[in-house]
């Protein structure tokens, strides 16, 4: 198939959406560094996307919210230029996600000394204590829909918590999560653009009003922590503080309820290995894992060129934008064998699903943890868990997921 045929079939059309795999496979054979028609370079082998994520001469473009693979209607394109120009004009702080170094390096620093590993331990009892009781509820009903009774609850309560939200204010996020995470999808409508910037502002001035109730009366969290941390004489700014926690929802939820969907949805498509898992719960890591590169909740990342540069032997002109397609990534032949198949006992290494470089995912560790408690406590509860509907997916490429994962559960 040509190369830009696959990326538009991927991008635009529910074929793509419901099984990218073989456009992936596709793209991987016949042009692994796509210089596509919309000028960006496509990669598909992992090798070339770790490579490309750890190179310093490429880094995140300064147009932060522009497209990579422009839209296909143009007045979407029109509402999204007006919003990139609106946002550099507000010259609000950017959060470490769109920062390159030096910036990008002492804000992570900052955030790194708030947001550390014994905090991440810490909260593991607690998401122990929470996938108990989100998985109690479930079986009490006989199941339901895993994504409204645990796998969107579970993630925005761990955040929540981790950041100090109070618990009444938890339900409200999950709407305004979804609508302004639909804003980075390429094929984003002209309505769901406004809506996600008219979300993004609430958020905003949500995290505003919190930062200063908790300036007057810290608490133990995330955001006391982050108001506190200095090195030397430097410190988070306010405007800083808003944007990071911000993106700790926005970069923490959706991709964590995606993982514990899309695991839900492996493990019904191959019952096999939700056999072995039930058998043997000391897979619970590797299955994990293996969720994360057969079906990963974050299917592509992107640089831009800093400086003329080349990537796999290709030139890419300085402002180039080069898409790493991390779903076709992880099906590499070269790099996992029989990539295709879903086997939970897999140990080859991390997959490319959290990136690579000094972006990688600040909250990988706790993504997996929740994943593994979820599991965990479905294994401990439930005898049988079976699909009770269709599996249909979110009309999304970037954030993958389904919209609903029908199930019945017999107790233990
Ligand atoms: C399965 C769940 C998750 C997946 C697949 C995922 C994936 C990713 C990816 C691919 C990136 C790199 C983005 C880039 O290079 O532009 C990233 C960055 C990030 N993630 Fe995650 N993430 C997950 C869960 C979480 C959680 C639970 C948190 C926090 C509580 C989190 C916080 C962040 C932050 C703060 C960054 C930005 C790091 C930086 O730019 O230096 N993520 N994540």
């Amino acid at each position: 198939m040509d190369p830009d045929d696959a990326l538009a079939k991927l991008f635009f059309t529910d074929e793509g959406i419901a099984d990218p795999a073989p456009l992936y496979r596709s793209m991987r054979e016949t042009a692994p560094v796509h210089h596509s028609a919309t000028g960006a370079i496509f990669l598909t082998r992992f090798d070339d996307c770790r490579e490309l994520l750890r190179d310093n001469r490429f880094g995140k473009s300064n147009r932060a919210g522009e497209p990579l693979i422009p839209s296909s209607d143009p007045a979407a394109a029109e509402v999204r230029k007006q919003q990139v120009a609106q946002s550099i004009a507000e010259k609000r702080p950017t959060s470490i996600l769109f920062l390159n170094p030096p910036h990008h390096t002492r804000q992570r620093g900052l955030v790194a000394r708030a947001f550390t590993p014994r905090r991440v331990q810490q909260l593991r009892s607690e998401i122990s204590v929470l996938a108990d009781k989100v998985v109690d509820e479930f079986v009490e009903t006989g199941g339901g829909d895993l994504l409204d009774v645990i796998a969107f609850p579970l993630p925005v309560a761990v955040i929540g918590m981790l950041v100090g939200v109070p618990e009444a204010d938890w339900p409200q996020f999950r709407s305004l999560i979804t609508t302004s995470a639909a804003g980075i999808e390429p094929g984003a409508t002209v309505d769901e653009l406004h809506a996600a910037a008219a979300a993004r502002r609430e958020v905003n001035d949500y995290f505003a009003e919190l930062l200063a109730e908790r300036k007057a009366n810290p608490q133990d969290d995330l955001l006391s922590d982050l108001l506190a941390v200095k090195e030397g004489d430097d410190s988070l700014s306010d405007g800083e503080i808003i944007a990071v926690t911000t993106l700790l929802f926005a970069a923490g939820f959706e991709t964590t309820t995606n993982l514990i969907g899309n695991g839900m949805g492996a493990l019904l498509r191959n019952p096999a290995e939700m056999e072995s898992l039930w058998a043997d719960p000391s897979l619970l890591s590797t299955a994990v894992e293996e969720v994360l590169r057969w079906d990963s909740p974050v299917q592509f990342d992107a640089r831009s060129a800093l400086e003329d540069a080349d990537i796999a032997g290709v030139e890419v002109p300085k402002g180039a934008s080069v898409v790493t397609l991390i779903g076709a990534a992880n099906r590499d032949p070269e790099h996992f064998s029989d990539p295709e198949s879903f086997d939970i006992g897999r140990d080859e290494g991390p997959p490319m699903s959290f990136a690579s470089g000094i972006h990688y995912c600040l909250g990988a560790n706790l993504a997996r943890a929740e994943g593994e408690e979820v599991f965990r406590a479905l294994i401990e509860r439930c005898a049988t868990i079976e699909q009770a509907g269709e599996l249909n997916r979110r009309h999304r490429m970037t954030l993958r997921g389904y919209s609903s994962v029908p199930v019945t559960v017999t107790p233990r």
